[in-house]
């Protein structure tokens, strides 16, 4: 990937390049100082070395601002394929929970899923998170193929709601309780690839 300059709102300029190893204590900083859901050092290793083109970094004058990292699943869970939506597709009251998991699963396809997403708080608004976002989107179809690209997010979390309703991703399912201090979460899925 060419890391090559953008410019932000009000001309600030970054970089969008691949994470290295040598980034990982900055992106450690970036996810303390901006989420509660944090990992350990060999976790980022583990990202970096398994899907490492869709771990990437933003850069302002030398520093890391933020970063995304993204890991590849395989899945039979239709909605995470963006094959069904939870929350606007209520089974039928003659269908029964044998029916509606035989409906809801199918053949196994390969999607992207967004572990972390974060921009340091002084350097939001400024169209980083977007450019990571656009980024990752761009990586996941054209070097790992992926059907389609699936998160999780607070459920009170409306910038970051926000900012993946203005990438096409739609809210498909609710699991409650799924963050340690009890909130729940929206997966949130966009498809990439025509429903056959
Ligand atoms: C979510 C996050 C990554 C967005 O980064 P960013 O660099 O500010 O994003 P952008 O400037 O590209 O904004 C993109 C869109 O996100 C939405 N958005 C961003 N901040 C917002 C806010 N404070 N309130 C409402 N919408 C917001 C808007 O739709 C915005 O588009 P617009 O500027 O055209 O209105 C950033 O707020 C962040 O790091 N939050 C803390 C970490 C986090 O919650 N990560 C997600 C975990 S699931």
């Amino acid at each position: 990937m060419k890391a090559e300059e953008q410019e932000g709102s009000e001309g600030f300029p970054f970089i969008i390049r691949r994470a290295r190893e040598e980034d990982i204590d900055q992106v450690m900083e970036v996810n303390l100082a901006s989420l509660p859901e944090n990992y350990w050092y060999s976790f980022y290793v583990y990202v970096l070395n398994e899907w490492g083109d869709a771990f990437l970094v933003a850069e302002h004058q030398g520093k890391i601002i933020g970063y995304i990292m993204n890991r590849v699943e395989e899945t039979h869970d239709k909605v995470l394929m963006g094959l069904e939506n939870e929350l606007t597709e209520r089974p039928g009251k003659s269908e029964g929970l044998l029916d509606a998991i035989r409906r809801r699963f199918s053949e196994s396809a390969k999607v992207g899923h967004v572990i972390s997403i974060a921009v340091l708080a002084e350097y939001r608004r400024k169209g980083v998170g977007s450019a990571l976002m656009q980024e990752a989107i761009n990586v996941l179809k054209s070097k790992y193929d992926v059907d389609a690209i699936y998160l999780e997010v607070r459920v009170s979390n409306t910038p970051a709601i926000n900012l993946y309703e203005k990438f096409g991703f739609e809210k498909v399912r609710i699991i409650k309780g799924y963050y340690r201090d009890g909130e729940d979460a929206y997966v949130m899925v966009k498809r990439l690839k025509p429903v056959q």
